[in-house]
């Protein structure tokens, strides 16, 4: 990225990396400005993990017990069964100059806390959380919530993804509505 001036400025040159003082003293304002406009454009990716555990069961009320059964199997026992989820949030957003950081990682923390984990951990998802009463709680209705639950809260960067790790080998993933 840093050859990129080199190249423009010194491209008849035989030897680009002796660019000549006067040479480098002339760069032009705009190409300097597009330099750092490009630099600035970087964007990172930071994940922060979680976890709750709750209780749920699968159940469509428009369906018969027996259509219940069969689509759902075990997970359709209406006395529900527990799971240890995971949770991760990821940030995209610029690299602070100052701090160095994306986002604070202490309020990212605060904010899922507050607004997923203290109301999904150790509930029963289906009767005690507002948005299971008429969504059936499986992992990718829990991304999609969560995502809600987390969306125009982020302080700075942008909220990028929201994965739930149901087990370590079933996760649902959501980029947002639209993406
Ligand atoms: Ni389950």
């Amino acid at each position: 990225m840093w050859g990129s001036n080199q190249v423009g400025l010194g491209a008849s040159n035989t030897e680009p990396c002796k660019i000549p003082e006067q040479r480098k003293i002339s760069v032009p304002h705009w190409q300097r400005s597009a330099k750092f406009f490009w630099l600035s454009e970087i964007m990172i990716l930071l994940t922060r993990k979680a976890e709750f555990s709750s209780a749920h069961f699968y159940w469509n009320p428009d369906w018969s017990e027996e259509e219940n059964v069969r689509v759902f199997g075990k997970c359709a026992n209406r006395q529900g069964h527990g799971h240890n989820y995971t949770l991760e949030v990821t940030v995209a957003g610029e690299i602070d100059a100052v701090s160095g950081f994306v986002v604070d990682l202490k309020r990212l923390k605060e904010i899922m806390e507050r607004e997923v984990v203290s109301v999904y951990d150790h509930r029963h998802l289906n009767f005690e959380v507002p948005e299971f009463a008429e969504m059936i709680p499986t992992t990718e209705n829990l991304a999609l919530a969560i995502w809600r639950r987390l969306e125009g809260k982020m302080e700075n960067g942008r909220l990028h993804r929201v994965r739930v790790y149901e087990m370590p080998d079933l996760f649902a993933d959501f980029y947002g509505e639209g993406a």
